[in-house]
């Protein structure tokens, strides 16, 4: 057994495929209890690799993980009491109503049978489908089914939630209410939660902590604010017209300049103090006569983090 106040230890995990693949190799990190805590990287990262073993669906190769100090391998019958899984493509059925999809679940996660209508009925209305808890759920956007899936993943009341990309294929809108969803849970309800995401814009709003992890390996960690912090640059971009590779190495050894990267016709900066050095990277340029279409100046993302400890743009397309 482990210190029981960490929702979820995980400590030097790794996980080889029977093909030989690596997915994993050594992550480590820690959620506390109450925390939304997200894993944010691009696909093929080993996110889904590693919520797989937490939930006890997998097995790891090497390292451990604890939930609410129960070892993951050990202990699995406790650690699935513990917890609700919704995989990043799962199994409702779209034959059956919203309802009769809970009902099931309810019957599957052994939830005693005098409080399963009470509870059923509470998360359709909490996850806002009371009103079509009748219908097919092939008549539900893909806002609806996501949010019946999270409600089927809560349905015996676990203290730990794993979502695997919740958000993935959902319109800006219904993200955003899944996302305004997720805070509720976590306030009303104090669940802990740890999603996978390859959106950096899902990571920064709704996630207390995250970790960053890039090719099985966790590069970076700790709250939005503490990871865009890490950069103590600013970012400018220049849009340059022509001979952008010479103008990219004009900049990279002016005092002041951190570091260059081009990126189609632009030129994106780490600099020390952009509102200061902006106008003497501009004449630099013209004296090589080299043009400058336009220039923008902003404050670290956390896509500007993910370049620093990757070496390369996150790519949320793939
Ligand atoms: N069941 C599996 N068998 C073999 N290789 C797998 C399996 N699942 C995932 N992989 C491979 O492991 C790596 C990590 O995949 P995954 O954990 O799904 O990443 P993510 O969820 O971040 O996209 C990828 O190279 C993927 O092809
Ligand atoms: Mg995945």
């Amino acid at each position: 057994m482990q210190k029981k106040e960490i929702a979820i230890n995980v400590e030097n995990l790794s996980k080889t495929y029977k093909n030989g693949v690596k997915a994993i190799s050594g992550v480590s990190f820690f959620v506390n209890f109450g925390e939304i805590f997200g894993l944010l990287g691009p696909n093929g990262a080993g996110k889904s690799s590693t919520v797989r073993i937490l939930s006890t669906l997998s097995n790891l190769s090497d390292g451990n993980a604890h939930i609410a100090g129960f070892n993951v391998s050990k202990s699995p019958t406790e650690v699935r009491l513990l917890m609700g899984y919704v995989a990043q493509s799962t199994g409702v059925d779209a034959w059956a109503t919203g309802k009769e999809n809970l009902l099931l679940q309810a019957q599957l996660e052994r939830v005693p049978r005098k409080d399963i209508n009470k509870r059923v009925s509470h998360l359709l209305e909490w996850v806002g489908l009371s009103s079509v808890s009748r219908k097919l759920v092939n008549t539900y956007s893909g806002g609806m089914k996501r949010r019946l899936e999270i409600a089927m993943g809560l349905v015996h009341e676990p203290k730990v939630l794993f979502l695997d990309e919740p958000s993935t294929g959902l319109d800006p809108e219904s993200r955003r209410k899944l996302w305004n969803d997720l805070k509720y849970l976590q306030k009303q309800k104090k669940i802990t939660v740890l999603l996978t995401t390859h959106y950096l814009e899902e990571a920064d709003y709704l996630c207390d902590r995250i970790a960053i992890i890039d090719k099985g390996r966790v590069v970076t960690e700790g709250t939005p604010s503490e990871l865009k912090s890490k950069i103590s640059s600013d970012i400018v971009t220049l849009e340059i017209e022509n001979e952008i590779s010479i103008a990219s190495n004009i900049l990279k050894n002016l005092n002041g300049v951190n570091s260059t990267n081009i990126e189609g016709d632009r030129i994106v900066l780490q600099v020390t103090n952009g509102k200061k050095i902006l106008p003497s990277l501009i004449i630099e340029l013209q004296r090589k006569s080299i043009d400058v279409n336009s220039f923008s100046f902003n404050s670290p993302t956390l896509d500007d983090v993910y370049l620093k400890f990757t070496g390369h743009r996150f790519d949320q397309d793939i």
